[in-house]
């Protein structure tokens, strides 16, 4: 199988890796690795430093201080090897509504640099595995928001990366079509090994995929563990929820809008 976990090699090294934005320091001298094949999640409230962290890390983003290693290369010495063996599904939505689904994966394949040969059979494939393949002649416009997530991992994916990043995968998802792009990421890892980092601000969400959990917090890591690991810390009960509002001092509402918890907890007192 290509790309098979290897559970005594690293997937990602981060090493001090610092990112700032004249005074402000966006991400502050981070250490943490991922395993080959893990999927890594990474918690936090607006502005802690995920995204660009993850920009870091696909060497769309300089840092100011430190590097990673991703897939055994050096991110600062080796962009371009990095770039090999990375798939990014960023925040905002990318896949080109005017196109069809079809279309928008041929653009990545041609991008990706996929010789004409197997373009027509890695597509095929693609949509197929991304539960994808009736809807492949339709313009992306009138995909469902969960199928246009799963065509941007399909985009993400068609060059069989090593480690895939992404920023958000199901925000603004029902809870229907979060489970759709749920089923697909882990099918991904069973079927190539993918190593996958993700941010996310569903707790569900890192507690149904991922090993390792990160709350990150203005710039630093403020807990790393398993999830079962991060609610032990916190309490005998306790949910991941409770961890979120432990390390980083808030909460956030149903809509992944962040509210502190005072304001959330006078809130609660005052309607009962
Ligand atoms: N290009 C930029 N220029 C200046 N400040 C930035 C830039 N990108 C991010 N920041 C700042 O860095 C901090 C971290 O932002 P970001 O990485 O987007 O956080 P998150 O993804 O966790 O919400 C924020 O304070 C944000 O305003
Ligand atoms: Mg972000």
């Amino acid at each position: 199988m290509e790309n098979a976990p290897d559970a005594t090699l690293n997937a990602i090294e981060v090493q001090s890796l610092t990112r700032r934005f004249g005074a402000l320091v966006a991400v502050d001298h981070l250490n943490f690795s991922c395993a080959s094949g893990a999927t890594f999640g990474l918690l936090g409230p607006n502005g802690a430093g995920k995204s660009t962290l993850i920009k870091m890390l696909t060497t769309l983003l300089p840092p100011s201080e430190g590097t990673a290693k991703i897939a055994g290369y050096d991110l600062v010495q080796h962009p371009e090897l990095v770039r090999g063996k990375i798939g990014y599904v960023s925040q905002m939505l990318s896949a080109d509504g005017d196109l069809t689904g079809y279309e928008n994966l041929l653009i990545s394949a041609k991008l990706y640099g996929m010789p004409r040969a197997e373009r027509a059979r890695r597509i095929a494939q693609a949509l197929e595995f991304m539960d994808l393949a009736h809807v492949s002649g339709k313009r992306v416009r009138q995909y469902s928001g969960g199928m246009i997530r799963r065509l941007e991992i399909a985009q993400s994916m068609l060059h069989r990366p090593a480690v895939l990043f992404m920023d958000e995968p199901s925000v603004g998802l029902d809870p229907s079509a979060k489970r759709s792009v749920w089923e697909r990421i882990r099918e991904l890892r069973r079927e190539f090994g993918t190593t996958i980092l993700m941010t996310t601000h569903d707790m569900e969400e890192a507690d149904h995929l991922c090993e390792m959990v990160a709350v990150m917090h203005r710039g630093v890591l403020a807990a790393l563990d398993t999830p079962a690991g991060l609610k032990a810390q916190v309490g005998a009960e306790a949910t991941l929820d409770d961890v979120f509002i432990h390390f980083t001092g808030a909460t956030i509402s149903e809509g992944g809008e962040l509210r502190d918890v005072a304001r959330t907890r006078s809130t609660t007192q005052r309607l009962g």
